[in-house]
């Protein structure tokens, strides 16, 4: 799905540069000039705190707070180039103010959510023109409102902060979020967004009702003040394409109070191989509340290599119990015998 993205994202990649390059000033100064139109911008209230939200190459926090999100090394290399500025919003006004002061002075303009990113794109640039980050992480607020079935997540909230806010107050309720805990709305829902719920309830993109979203002039923009267009390519059109979204409404989804996990591995001595092929050929008949995968690696690769061989991993998540998967497994893949590891919870 990632790579589908990708290249599903070139021509919206050149949209982007449109929207976002700033006329480029070859000015040394360029991030001090924004650095005074920020803070000039500012009230006064924040004013006081903008040690907390702008962080230059020479605050003592920069590398902590560049680094903080960084998931991938290769891209923090002492060659990297380096972003003038980091500001990290409290209020949608630092952000509109973001935008506008790295417009007027020519810096380009890179927005962090979670930093997953699996090129860096929200945190470097290749370019050697100074460049901004906006990074969300502080505005991570999460509203369920359970009644409406609904919940209002800002972008920097990670995928974790939502399943336990909602966990909070519901045991049937959930949102068809990412596998891994850790990615951000930001990126995660601007790139369409897949996990375990997906067969049964697509794209985390498709159960998003409402956005909060700011233009390139720095406008709040909702869904009706933006146009079914835009609403349409900010879920999935590509993180960083079209402007910031600040927010987004999503549905939630009703789940059965217990669901299942099995987890079963089989290494080449076990046939994976043979099962591996049959599981290709079997998995459509699966129900949609059934999510399974396989992951594959290597094991024994360290004792000698004589012992090394590839164990695939049989996963499966059940949205009902165990008394209706084991039969169902059992006539639908019998070869995968020998009861698996069932967990319920
Ligand atoms: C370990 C790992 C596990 C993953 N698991 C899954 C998974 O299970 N399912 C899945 O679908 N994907 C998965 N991904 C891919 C992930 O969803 C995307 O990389 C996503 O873009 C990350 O969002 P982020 O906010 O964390 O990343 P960031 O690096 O902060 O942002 C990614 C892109 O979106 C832009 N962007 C960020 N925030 C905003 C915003 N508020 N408004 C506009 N643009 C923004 C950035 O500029 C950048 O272009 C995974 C990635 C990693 C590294
Ligand atoms: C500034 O902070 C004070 C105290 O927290 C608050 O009462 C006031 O409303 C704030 N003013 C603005 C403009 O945000
Ligand atoms: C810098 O980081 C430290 C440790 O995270 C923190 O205690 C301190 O308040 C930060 N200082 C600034 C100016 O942000
Ligand atoms: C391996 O699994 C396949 C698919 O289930 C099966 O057809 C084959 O007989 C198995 N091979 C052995 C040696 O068990
Ligand atoms: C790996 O080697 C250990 C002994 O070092 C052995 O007990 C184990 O079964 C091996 N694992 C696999 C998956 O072959
Ligand atoms: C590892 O491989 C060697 C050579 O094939 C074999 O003699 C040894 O018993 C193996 N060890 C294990 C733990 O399987």
């Amino acid at each position: 799905m990632g790579f589908l993205h990708s290249s599903a994202m070139f021509p919206v990649f050149l949209i982007f540069l449109f929207s976002f390059s700033w006329p480029i000033t070859s000015s040394a100064n360029s991030h001090e000039d924004f650095l005074r139109c920020l803070s000039s911008s500012l009230s006064s209230n924040d004013s006081s705190s903008i040690s907390r939200l702008v962080y230059t190459q020479r605050s003592s926090n920069y590398t902590s707070v560049l680094e903080s999100t960084i998931h991938n090394s290769r891209f923090i290399t002492p060659t990297s180039h380096r972003p003038s500025v980091i500001v990290t919003p409290l209020h949608v006004s630092h952000v509109q103010a973001t935008i506008r002061c790295s417009k007027k002075h020519g810096l380009q303009l890179r927005t962090r959510s979670g930093g997953h990113d699996f090129e860096g794109v929200s945190y470097v640039s290749e370019w050697e023109a100074p460049f901004v980050i906006v990074d969300l992480a502080n505005l991570r607020s999460i509203d369920v409102d359970v009644e409406n079935e609904v919940s209002w997540v800002q972008s920097g909230a990670i995928m974790g902060e939502l399943y336990y806010a909602i966990a909070q107050k519901s045991r049937t309720l959930a949102f068809p979020g990412a596998l891994c805990h850790g990615v951000a709305f930001g990126g995660f829902i601007s790139s369409g967004g897949y996990g375990l719920l997906f067969r049964k309830y697509g794209l985390a993109a498709d159960n998003v009702v409402d956005a909060e979203f700011l233009d390139v002039k720095g406008r709040i923009l909702s869904r009706k003040s933006m146009g079914e267009d835009l609403f349409w390519a900010i879920r999935g059109g590509g993180g960083g394409s079209f402007g910031i979204t600040l927010s987004w409404k999503v549905k939630l989804i009703r789940v059965p109070e217990m669901v299942t996990v099995f987890s079963t591995s089989r290494t080449l001595e076990q046939n994976a191989t043979g099962l591996l092929h049959r599981w290709q050929y079997i998995t459509n008949q699966f129900p949609d509340g059934m999510f399974p995968s396989i992951t594959l690696t290597t094991t024994n690769t360290t004792v000698d290599d004589r012992n090394r061989t590839v164990v695939a991993t049989f996963n499966t998540v059940y949205l009902g119990g165990a008394n209706e998967l084991v039969p169902l497994m059992q006539n639908v893949f019998p070869e995968l015998e020998s009861p698996p590891k069932i967990a319920t919870k």
